[in-house]
């Protein structure tokens, strides 16, 4: 049988994203980022759902297009169920369902994390090595800090997780003591890339086995802040597009500390599970020193990393059609009165 046209919808956060894949190769992958948020200092999910609201037609619409399909045409329709924000995620499903009943063709519901898994595996058209089965991914983001061991695309288990905040938030909640724009995690990179990663030192949070915490990494660098004169007196005035080298120093040694402290739970975590193939996704593997020590690492260890491209890393629809791909495939269909799960079902 030729391989089935999926039209999937990714409405879990503050991005509205519509995709179009035929199997595993994706024809269309649009995606609306919700400026809205930015004055706020971060994601504010009532208004997040209504920029969902009016953003999911034109969406959707442009994602057809750019497929050269009709609504006709498709065999199923995937929606992410969760995690997420509940109407954020609202908008979505009901969408999905709407359109899955009006077509009379299947409805498939993806879980949020285990798309970003998999989404190493999205074809489109460049080649590429995929990692061989079983794996480990490290998923970070702005919401999710998780170690995903995947045995086979239906069988992926948590081998660790953060306790509290996320990667992405540590990077931004730090970025926000400093006084920088939100999202801050790239403006951190930025700024680290000619910073001393050893002039400051922050302690590796104690979480035993593979889960993470990073709310006291936060604090102890708001107490360095409060008590450190130098820095305090350079923090109450500098320019935010060009930094003293100071802050440089301390965006270096920060991102450091989160990035080993990632990585050395990945390492070891892969290494209690014998896994040889590693992989990165989520918003955070953005990030230059995270990217580099990882690829550092896998080799000096003798294991692959494997990284998607950034379109397929951050939230994006792409990812959700490819798991539900595999759903269809193996007959996993959602029922009409399936609903979100805001802390998701795994
Ligand atoms: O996966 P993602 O795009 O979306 C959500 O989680 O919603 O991840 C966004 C997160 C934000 O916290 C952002 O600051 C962080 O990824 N981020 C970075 C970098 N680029 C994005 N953090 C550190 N360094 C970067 N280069
Ligand atoms: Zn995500």
């Amino acid at each position: 049988m030729s391989e089935r046209f999926i039209l999937a919808i990714e409405s879990s956060c503050d991005e509205t994203g519509a995709a179009v894949l035929r199997g595993r190769r994706v024809l269309s992958n649009v995606i609306a980022t919700q400026k809205v948020h930015e004055k706020y200092g971060g994601v504010v999910p009532e208004l997040a759902s209504r920029a969902h609201q009016s953003h999911i037609v034109p969406v959707v619409h442009q994602a057809l297009a750019e497929a050269g399909l009709t609504p006709r045409q498709l065999d199923a329709i995937a929606f992410t169920r969760g995690p997420g924000l509940m109407g954020s995620l609202h908008v979505g499903t009901s969408f999905a369902k709407s359109m899955a009943m009006a077509l009379g063709v299947p409805l498939i519901a993806v879980h949020h994390m285990q798309a970003h898994a998999l989404a190493l595996f999205i074809e489109d058209g460049q080649p590429r090595e995929v990692p061989s089965y079983p794996f480990l991914c490290l998923t970070v983001s702005g919401g999710h800090t998780q170690l995903v061991h995947v045995r086979a695309p239906s069988d992926l288990t948590i081998a660790g997780q953060t306790i509290d905040d996320a990667a992405g938030e540590a990077f931004d909640k730090a970025a926000k003591l400093l006084g920088f724009d939100y999202p801050g995690g790239p403006l951190i990179d930025r700024w680290a890339q000619d910073g001393d990663a050893r002039r400051f030192h922050f302690p590796h949070p104690r979480v035993p086995g593979f889960d993470f915490s990073f709310s006291g990494l936060k604090t102890s660098l708001l107490y360095l802040l409060r008590d450190d004169e130098a820095l305090r007196r350079v923090l109450t005035d500098f320019d935010r597009s060009d930094p003293p080298q100071l802050v440089r120093d301390l965006c270096a040694s920060y991102q450091q500390t989160v990035v080993d402290y990632l990585l050395d739970k990945t390492f070891a975590c892969a290494a209690q599970l014998d896994l040889r193939d590693l992989a990165l996704a989520g918003g955070v593997s953005a990030n230059s020193a995270l990217r580099r020590d990882f690829s550092e690492r896998c080799t000096r260890q003798g294991l692959r990393a494997f990284i998607p491209p950034f379109a397929y890393c951050t939230d994006n629809a792409a990812m959700i059609g490819l798991v539900a791909h595999y759903k269809l495939a193996a007959g996993e269909v959602a029922a009409l009165t399936d609903v979100p799960e805001p802390r998701g079902l795994w």
